[in-house]
């Protein structure tokens, strides 16, 4: 029997990327828009709160949960304006990015055998944590006729007797859709109903287009007992390569068990991270607000030229910075294939353009194609201009 972590992946997007950096490397222009890590550079006050702490020597262990002034931090951004509502800060708990946060979830949430619902597609990772955490990913479909918003009929039927929780995702990777209050009260009634759990992603809870609102399911009637939510300071705040996120936990035992993890996995995140990231909650949030409308400028220039491109049937993402778009049955193919590969390998081969196949997404995504566009707007501006002709040649 094959070993658990030999069945996870190494994943496609970084597949792509390395190709793209190699092709990079022999001096051929590539654009960036096969993954998900915004352009912009960190607020100045955030840059320099991490200089201070460095200056005053803050580089020692700290609490292995998180500095008590982050997570104070932490408590009355949730309380006030994710409208979470948790006893104390102790029950936040600071992780190595959100995608940390995601794993010590589901290993201290899973029995083996367990199952939890997720979207189909879904960034890849989330069905490897559960499967990392002995359970079993239980996929829903997200189809282009409802806007890929989850059809409550359908998770409904997608739960068992060994269904665990559901896991949430607004904004979504890949699609960009947003789920309203009605949706998400609808799935908490269903988890009322089934005794299921909830764990909330709301990675991408800024990058909201054209007016959309963020709702925190754990704020809903009937959620806060039953839900985990997680939050990520890579997209808000472009601090992706300094890796921080974290975990708000009502749970007394699933906190225990959340804090045995991390101080088994990492025993606290960077030091200096964490003073960035209480500068960044802390501080003026006009620079998320700039991320956001400039993400938008990015996501109507690249839509409309999917739109002007033949094989392909793009949906305008309400939120996060993806392109999520359907290849279309015409699609002539590419090196003797014409699945969601092909097009991702013409578009590298014939014009150094990033893009992620859909298919690694889940079953669902088989036939899509996934275009990011949290890269420069010259990339994107320069991938907009390419795009429809490249495609047209095809
Ligand atoms: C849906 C979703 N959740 C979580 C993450 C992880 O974010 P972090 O950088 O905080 O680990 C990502 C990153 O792309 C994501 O797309």
């Amino acid at each position: 029997m094959a070993h658990l972590v030999d069945e996870i992946s190494l994943g496609a997007i970084v597949q792509v990327r390395d190709r793209l950096l190699e092709q990079q490397r022999l001096g051929r222009k590539v654009l960036r828009l096969e993954s998900g890590d915004p352009s912009f550079d960190i607020p100045v006050h955030v840059r320099e709160a991490i200089e201070k702490a460095l200056r005053d020597g803050h580089t020692h262990y700290t609490a292995s949960t998180g500095i008590p002034a982050l997570r104070e931090a932490i408590f009355r951004k949730i309380t006030f304006e994710n409208g979470l509502h948790v006893p104390n800060p102790d029950h936040i708990v600071v992780t190595n990015g959100a995608m940390h946060g995601l794993y010590v979830i589901f290993r201290a949430l899973l029995d083996p055998g367990d199952e939890v619902i997720l979207p189909d597609p879904m960034w890849t990772e989330i069905g490897e944590h559960i499967r990392l955490a002995g359970g079993f990913p239980r996929p829903v479909r997200l189809r282009a006729e409802n806007d890929y918003l989850w059809q409550i009929e359908e998770v409904k039927a997608a739960v068992g007797p060994r269904t665990r929780a559901i896991y949430i995702n607004t904004p979504h990777n890949p699609t960009g859709a947003v789920l309203r209050r009605e949706h998400l009260q609808a799935l908490v009634d269903l988890a009322v109903q089934h005794n299921l759990m909830l764990v909330s992603d709301e990675a991408y809870e800024h990058v909201l287009f054209d007016g959309e609102r963020h709702v925190s399911i754990g704020s809903l009637d009937g959620a806060q007992e039953r839900t985990i939510s997680v939050f990520s300071m890579s997209k808000t705040y472009a601090m992706s390569g300094l890796r921080l996120g974290y975990v708000i936990i009502p749970q007394p035992f699933l906190l225990e068990r959340l804090k045995k993890l991390v101080r088994c996995t990492i025993n606290g995140v960077n030091s200096i991270t964490q003073y960035g990231a209480l500068a960044a909650l802390t501080g003026p949030q006009d620079a998320t607000q700039a991320m956001a409308a400039e993400y938008q400028k990015r996501r109507d220039i690249l839509f409309a030229a999917l739109e002007r491109s033949p094989y392909v049937r793009a949906f305008k993402p309400k939120g996060a910075f993806y392109l999520w778009a359907r290849i279309t049955e015409d699609w002539p193919g590419y090196g003797g294939q014409r699945d969601d590969w092909s097009m991702t390998n013409y578009l590298i081969d014939s014009a150094g353009i990033g893009s992620s196949p859909g298919s690694a997404f889940g079953a669902a995504g088989e036939g899509h194609i996934r275009f990011a566009f949290s890269c420069s707007t010259e990339q994107i501006e320069e991938a907009a201009m390419l795009l429809p002709e490249v495609l047209r040649r095809a």
